[in-house]
C-alpha cells in the first residue's frame, strides 16, 4: 500500500452515498485515511423533489474505499438526528481510535421565491443544511478534541453562502449561516490544534443539480439568469480545446477538500475557499 498525506488519520464524511461527498470519501482515503460515511439514505422531505440516495450507493462508496486499501465505516443515518450521529461517533472511535478530519457535506436544495416558498420548504433546507451541520459538529468536535491530534474540517457551503441566488433564497441563507459556524469555530476549536474552512463550490455535476427545474426559474424570471454566469475560466482539455460543460466535476472539489484536510493548508482557518473557477468575480 502506497503512503499519503493522510497515513494513519480518520476521515468523517457526511452525505458520502453519492455525488460530491462519495468523491471526498474515495480521495481521502486514496491519500492515506480510513473512512466514517454517513449518509441518509432515503428521502429527506416531500419538498425534496430530485431522487434520494440509498443504501446501494452508499454500499458502492464502500466497495470504491475499500479498493484503496482502507477500512471503511458507513451507515445510513440522518445528521437532523444528533443522538444517531453521536453513536456513529461512538462506533467510529472504538473501531479507529481516532477522528481527524470532518467533511460536513450533507445538504439538500429546492427551488422557489422566497415568498412563495412553503413552510416545509424552508424547514427542510435550514434543518439539514445549517441546524444538521451544526448537529455533526456538535457530535464529532467533541470526540476530535479529545483524540488529541488536532485536524481540519471542512464544512462545504456554496457559492451560494457568499452570494445572492435568486430562486433559492432559502437554500442562500442556511449556506451563509454556515460562514458564521465555520469561523466561530475556527476560533473556539483553534486552541485545539483544529482547523475548519468553508468551500463554495459553484455548479457541480451531482444529482442535485436539476436542469428542469433551472430551466423553468429562468424561464419565468429571465433575469435571474444574471446570478448563474457561466464561469469565465476553462480548464483545456488533452486536445488544447477548452472544456465544453459548464460544471466543475465532484472529483474536482475533492482536489479542494484533500489539500484543505492536509499539511499543505497547515496555515489556513476561518478561510472561506471558493470552488468557482473565478465565476464570483462578476
Ligand atoms: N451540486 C452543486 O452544484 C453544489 C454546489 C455547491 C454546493 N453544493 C453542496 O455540496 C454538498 C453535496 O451535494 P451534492 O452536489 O453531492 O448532491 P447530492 O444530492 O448528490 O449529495 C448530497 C448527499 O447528502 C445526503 N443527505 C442529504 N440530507 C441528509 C441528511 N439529513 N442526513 C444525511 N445525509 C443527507 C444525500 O442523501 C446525498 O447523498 C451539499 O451540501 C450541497 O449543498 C452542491
Amino acid at each position: 500500500m502506497s503512503v499519503g498525506p493522510l497515513d494513519g488519520q480518520v476521515a468523517f464524511v457526511t452525505g458520502a452515498a453519492r455525488g460530491q461527498g462519495r468523491s471526498h470519501a474515495v480521495r481521502l482515503a486514496k491519500d492515506g485515511a480510513d473512512i466514517v460515511a454517513l449518509d441518509i439514505c432515503s428521502p429527506v422531505s416531500g419538498s425534496v423533489v430530485y431522487p434520494s440516495a440509498t443504501n446501494d450507493d452508499l454500499a458502492a462508496t464502500v466497495e470504491l474505499v475499500e479498493a484503496q486499501g482502507r477500512r471503511i465505516l458507513a451507515r445510513a443515518v440522518d445528521i437532523r438526528d444528533l443522538a444517531a450521529t453521536e453513536l456513529l461517533v461512538n462506533e467510529a472511535i472504538e473501531m479507529f481510535g481516532r477522528l481527524d478530519i470532518l467533511i460536513a457535506n450533507a445538504g439538500v436544495l429546492s427551488w422557489g421565491r422566497l415568498w412563495e416558498l412553503s413552510e416545509e420548504q424552508w424547514d427542510a433546507v435550514i434543518d439539514v443544511n445549517l441546524s444538521g451541520t451544526w448537529r455533526t459538529l456538535r457530535a464529532v468536535v467533541p470526540a476530535m478534541i479529545a483524540a488529541g491530534n488536532g485536524g481540519s474540517i471542512v464544512i462545504v457551503s456554496s457559492a451560494t453562502g457568499l452570494k445572492a441566488t435568486p430562486g433559492n433564497g432559502h437554500y442562500s441563507a442556511s449556506k451563509h449561516g454556515l460562514v458564521g459556524l465555520t469561523n466561530a469555530l475556527a476560533i473556539e476549536a483553534g486552541e485545539y490544534g483544529i482547523r475548519v474552512n468553508s468551500i463554495h463550490p459553484y455548479s457541480v455535476d451531482t444529482p442535485m443539480v436539476q436542469a428542469e427545474a433551472m430551466a423553468d426559474l429562468f424561464g419565468r424570471w429571465p433575469h435571474y439568469l444574471h446570478s448563474f454566469a457561466p464561469m469565465p475560466f476553462r480548464p483545456l482539455e488533452a486536445t488544447g480545446e477548452p472544456r465544453s460543460a459548464d460544471v466543475l466535476l465532484p472529483g474536482e472539489v475533492s482536489d479542494v477538500v484533500a489539500w484543505l484536510a492536509g499539511p499543505g493548508s497547515a496555515t489556513l482557518s476561518g478561510s472561506q475557499i471558493a470552488v468557482d473557477r473565478g465565476v464570483m468575480k462578476y
